[in-house]
């Protein structure tokens, strides 16, 4: 510089001082460094540091590098690409005075290509601006990335559920073709008759059973379609049916199921169909009711006839029963009858003979008025069972008492058939809840059925046992033991059947009647045939608890 002439020294400086200018205004950091230390640097590259003016002069660049370790490998890395090339650029975080970190972009040149580590320039930008930008962007990429994955994933889901509906919708609709189909087929084929209306009333549909049993006019009729001059509607009693009566009207009306009305249709000529009839509405919009109709004029006309029937059949049953009765009554009241007479006879005979003895008045017209009085007894006590169906009265009763009683009363028929009969009553016998009537008449039965089978019996041998006996536990047994004929095995088989006799006056009644008595006492009556050769009779009753 020394030998440069005034002019030429000025121009330099100038130059120089130009260069300096352009040097420390660049707005891109620059520096040059010799063995990384830092020789020079421009104003941007220390503001870009941080560092004041000269600060970083002689400075080994290490401070600029965020660690040893980024000094060290991009030193390494820089240095070996510089050996092959002119020029190497990185982009990299530095570190400011203040410890802070960002990122720049730093282009280094060497200014001996053969000795690329002495001396190099290398120029900084800051670019953490744009490295935010690219961060910013790349997260906003990654959110969009991740909205994307997310709508696909909802979408795929939204696809899977709209499949599985779907699925789900052909498979109700399978069901319900095949429900469709049953009940199509079912209403079709249904035997009982169908109609459906809508929701004001109008026959929509009706089924083949329908179609079958009724016409075009019957069926308006049955549904209250107009009136037809033709044929009218009356209730089960024969009165008329208004419209507001009708089961699908009423149903329709009160949305109630109308169950089993018989209603029948009344035609010109008098004749009348009957229909059971039931409506149900229909829980569907625009659907009214439905009508099932069943023709039961059959059915009613069977009805009456076995109520007519039965009607007769209860005629002819008390027919038998008055003839039962009156059969009862003549066999009954025979004895006490025919006793009373027998007195009555007696006493008049007595008169004519002129011979009165006052005490065999008195007790011939005693034992007629006993006689009398059992009779208006049985025919009270008949009346009372048979017309009033009444039940028999039981009260506490001393069997051997009435036993007693009856043996007496037959003191005629002993006298004349000589027969005796021989009372063995136990003693302390607890009393039996019975009807003491109808106990009479089985005792003065059967003890009449002894006497009359001993007819033919040798006269010294006409003994008729009356024996009664307690189990100590629950059952009286009463037996008579006559020494008559016996009976045969024949006819004992039959003894009880009603009007069975071998007697040529015999009703054949006595015993039926006995035995009807006796187990309706709750006790039984048994025949059977004894060691004298007669038969034994026998009868249990229950004892009084
Ligand atoms: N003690 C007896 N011994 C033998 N046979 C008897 C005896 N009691 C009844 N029978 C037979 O049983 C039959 C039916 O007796 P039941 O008392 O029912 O009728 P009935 O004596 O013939 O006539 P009635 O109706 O007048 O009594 C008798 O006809 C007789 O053949
Ligand atoms: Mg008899």
């Amino acid at each position: 510089m020394h030998n440069l002439v005034p002019d030429q020294f000025d121009a330099v400086k100038k130059l120089l001082a130009k260069h300096q200018l352009i040097f420390d205004n660049a707005i891109v950091g620059i520096c040059a460094m010799h063995e990384r230390v830092i020789t020079q640097c421009n104003r941007r590259f220390e503001e870009l540091f941080g560092y004041g003016p000269g600060e970083l002069d002689n400075q080994n660049v290490r401070i600029l590098y965020p660690s040893a370790e980024a000094f060290d490998r991009i030193g390494r890395i820089g240095y070996s690409y510089l050996l092959t090339h002119n020029l190497y650029s990185d982009e990299r975080v530095m570190k400011r005075k203040n410890g802070e970190t960002f990122w720049c972009n730093a282009d280094v040149k060497p200014l001996d290509p053969t000795d690329p580590q002495r001396d190099v320039v290398m120029i900084f930008q800051d670019i953490s601006k744009r490295k935010a930008s690219e961060a910013a962007l790349q997260a906003a990429h990654a959110h969009l990335e991740q909205l994307v994955e997310e709508r696909t994933r909802e979408l795929h889901e939204a696809n899977e559920a709209l499949r599985a509906e779907i699925r789900l919708r052909k498979e109700t609709e399978e069901v319900l073709l095949v429900s469709r189909e049953k009940y199509r087929v079912l209403f079709e084929t249904f035997p009982i008759g169908i109609s459906i209306t809508d929701d004001q009333g109008k026959v929509i549909e009706i089924n083949q059973a329908l179609r079958r049993i009724s016409s075009r006019t019957l069926l308006a009729t049955l549904m209250g379609g107009g009136k037809k001059a033709s044929m009218s509607l009356i209730h089960e009693n024969g009165a008329p049916l208004t419209h507001e009566q009708l089961p699908n009207v009423l149903a329709l009306k009160e949305q109630r199921v109308v169950a089993d009305v018989e209603l029948g249709v009344r035609y010109s000529d008098s004749q009348v169909r009957w229909f059971s009839v039931t409506a149900a509405p229909i829980a569907v919009k625009g659907h009214g009711v439905v009508v099932t109709h069943t023709e039961i004029t059959e059915r009613k006309r069977m009805n009456e006839l076995d109520c007519q029937r039965r009607a007769e059949l209860t005629h002819v049953s008390r027919l038998n029963m008055m003839g039962e009765m009156a059969a009862t009554l003549v066999h009954e009241l025979g004895q006490p009858l025919s006793a009373t007479l027998n007195y009555l006879h007696g006493c008049q005979l007595r008169l004519e003979s002129a011979e009165y003895v006052p005490e065999l008045f008195h007790s011939a017209i005693s034992q007629a008025i006993c006689h009398a009085e059992q009779a208006a007894a049985i025919v009270k006590h008949l009346r009372r069972q048979c017309m009033r169906q009444e039940e028999p009265e039981f009260v506490p009763t001393d069997i051997n008492a009435l036993i007693e009683e009856m043996v007496g009363f037959l003191d005629f028929e002993q006298r004349q058939q000589r027969v005796t009969i021989l009372p063995s009553l136990c003693k302390g016998l607890p009393l039996l809840l019975c009807d003491p009537l109808e106990i009479k008449q089985v005792i003065l039965n059967l003890l009449k059925n002894g006497i009359e089978a001993m007819s033919e019996t040798e006269e010294s041998n006409r003994l008729l046992e009356v024996t009664t006996l307690w189990d100590q536990h629950r059952w009286i047994e009463v037996s008579i033991a006559d020494r008559g004929h016996g009976i045969s095995k024949k006819e004992l088989a039959q003894i009880f059947t009603p009007f069975f006799t071998t007697k040529q006056s015999g009703q054949g009644l006595g015993l039926a009647i006995c035995r009807s008595i006796i187990e309706a006492h709750g006790g039984r009556l048994t025949a059977g045939n004894n060691g004298h050769g007669g038969a034994t009779f026998r009868f249990t009753l229950p004892a009084e608890k």
